[in-house]
C-alpha cells in the first residue's frame, strides 16, 4: 500500500513519492514523453523548437561578449531530444562550441541513461547538484521542468487556512485538509498573503532552484530561460492535474503510472526572481517567442524543395507549437537576466 492505514502526508511529499521514489517513481522507471507515452513536449513535436533555442543561446553568448568559458545547463532533459538537437544545430559555431560547457541536470537515472545513449558528445556532463557548476557565466534552460516539481496547496475557508494532505483512510487514498497557521505559510512563501488570496499553490523546490540559479546569475552573469505552461495573474488557482495517455487521469488513481503536474504562476515566479535581485525579467508567449526567433522563416527555408506531404507535416507541427488554441499562448517563456546584458531577443 502507498501509505500506512490512517497515515497522511502533505501534497508535495505525496507528489515527490509518486514521481521520484527511487524504486517505483513515475519518472524513475519510465519514459513518459511521446505518442506512446503520456504526454508530448515541444522539442518532441518539432526539431525547429530546439533550433530556435540554439540560435537564441548563441546570440545571448555573443551579446555578453563571447565569454571564453560559459556553462549551458539544461534542467530536466527528459529523453534528451532538446539538447541533442541544440548540439546538432550549433555544429558550425566552432567558437561557441569550444567556449561552452554543456551540462544536464537530471534527477531520473532511467532518463539519464536514455540521454547518455542519445547524446554522443565529448564536452557534456551530467550533474546532480547545481551548486557544483564551475564559476563561469551560466545560461539555464528549462522546458517543462518546473511543472514537474512537487507543489503544496493551501486553501482558505472562513478565514482559516488549511494545507492539502493525502490520507489513507480505511485503505483508500483521499484528500484531507489540515489546519495551518497563517504565519507558517507566510514564513514558507517568504511574503505576506494578500487579503483577496483564498488559494495558494507553491513549490518549495522550485523556489529553492530559483534561488540557487539567481545567485549564480547575479555573481557570474548569465540567464534563465523557462518555457512552461502557466498563467500570468496575481491570483492563484488550483491547477493540479494528473495525466495518463494524453488525457486527464483521476488524481488518486494509477499511482506511479500517471504523471502529476501543474501550471506555473508566472506572476509569482517574476516576483520571486526580482526579489532575488535579478533585475531584468521578461515574459512572453511561446507563440511570440518562436515567431520572433524566426521559426516560420526557418520552416520556409527547410521545406522549399520538399514534397507537399513533408511540407504539410512541418507546418502542422509548427501550428501545434504556436497556435493560440494549442500550445501558443498557454505556454509562456520567461527570461531572467542582469539588466546590464541588455538582451531581449525573442521578447
Ligand atoms: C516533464 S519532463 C520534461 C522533459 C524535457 N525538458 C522535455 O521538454 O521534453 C521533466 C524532466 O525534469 C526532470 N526532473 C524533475 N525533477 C527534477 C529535479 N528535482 N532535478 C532534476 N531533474 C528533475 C524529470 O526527470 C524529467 O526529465
Amino acid at each position: 500500500m502507498f501509505l500506512k492505514n490512517n497515515s497522511k502526508i502533505p501534497l508535495d511529499k505525496f507528489i515527490n513519492k509518486v514521481l521520484y521514489d527511487k524504486k517505483k517513481g513515475y519518472y524513475m522507471n519510465n519514459n513518459p514523453i511521446g505518442h506512446k507515452g503520456d504526454f508530448i513536449t515541444s522539442p518532441n513535436i518539432s526539431i525547429m523548437f530546439s533550433e530556435m533555442i540554439a540560435i537564441w543561446l548563441v546570440s545571448f553568448w555573443e551579446k555578453i561578449g563571447y565569454p571564453k568559458n560559459i556553462n549551458i545547463i539544461e534542467l530536466g532533459a527528459g529523453n534528451g531530444e532538446m539538447m541533442f538537437q541544440i548540439l546538432k544545430t550549433i555544429k558550425k559555431f566552432n567558437k561557441f562550441i569550444s567556449s561552452s560547457n554543456f551540462i544536464i541536470y537530471e534527477k531520473s537515472s532511467y532518463l539519464k541513461k536514455l540521454q547518455k545513449n542519445k547524446i554522443k558528445f565529448e564536452n557534456i556532463k551530467w550533474i546532480n547538484n547545481l551548486k557544483k557548476i564551475s564559476k563561469f557565466p551560466s545560461i539555464f534552460i528549462a522546458n517543462e521542468f518546473f511543472d514537474a516539481l512537487p507543489i503544496k496547496q493551501f486553501i482558505n475557508k472562513d478565514n482559516n487556512w488549511y494545507e492539502k494532505y493525502i490520507i489513507n483512510k480505511d485503505r483508500s487514498l483521499q484528500f484531507f485538509e489540515k489546519k495551518i497557521k497563517t504565519r507558517l505559510i507566510e514564513k514558507l512563501i517568504k511574503q505576506k498573503i494578500p487579503k483577496n488570496q483564498k488559494f495558494i499553490e507553491y513549490s518549495p523546490l522550485a523556489n529553492e532552484k530559483l534561488s540557487t540559479i539567481s545567485k549564480i546569475i547575479k555573481k557570474h552573469n548569465g540567464g534563465l530561460l523557462i518555457i512552461d505552461y502557466g498563467y500570468n495573474d496575481k491570483k492563484m488557482f488550483d491547477t493540479l492535474q494528473s495525466i495518463k495517455k494524453h488525457k486527464k487521469n483521476i488524481f488518486l488513481e494509477n499511482i506511479y503510472k500517471a504523471d502529476i503536474t501543474h501550471l506555473i504562476n508566472f506572476d509569482f515566479f517574476k516576483q520571486k526572481i526580482r526579489n532575488l535581485e535579478i533585475d531584468s525579467v521578461n515574459l512572453t508567449t511561446q507563440r511570440e517567442f518562436l515567431l520572433k526567433m524566426g521559426i516560420l522563416e526557418r520552416a520556409e527555408i527547410i521545406s522549399k524543395s520538399m514534397p507537399f506531404s513533408r511540407k504539410a507535416d512541418i507546418y502542422f507541427r509548427i501550428k501545434r507549437l504556436i497556435d493560440k488554441k494549442q500550445m501558443g499562448t498557454l505556454f509562456k517563456v520567461l527570461f531572467a537576466t542582469n539588466k546590464k546584458n541588455n538582451f531581449n531577443l525573442g521578447f
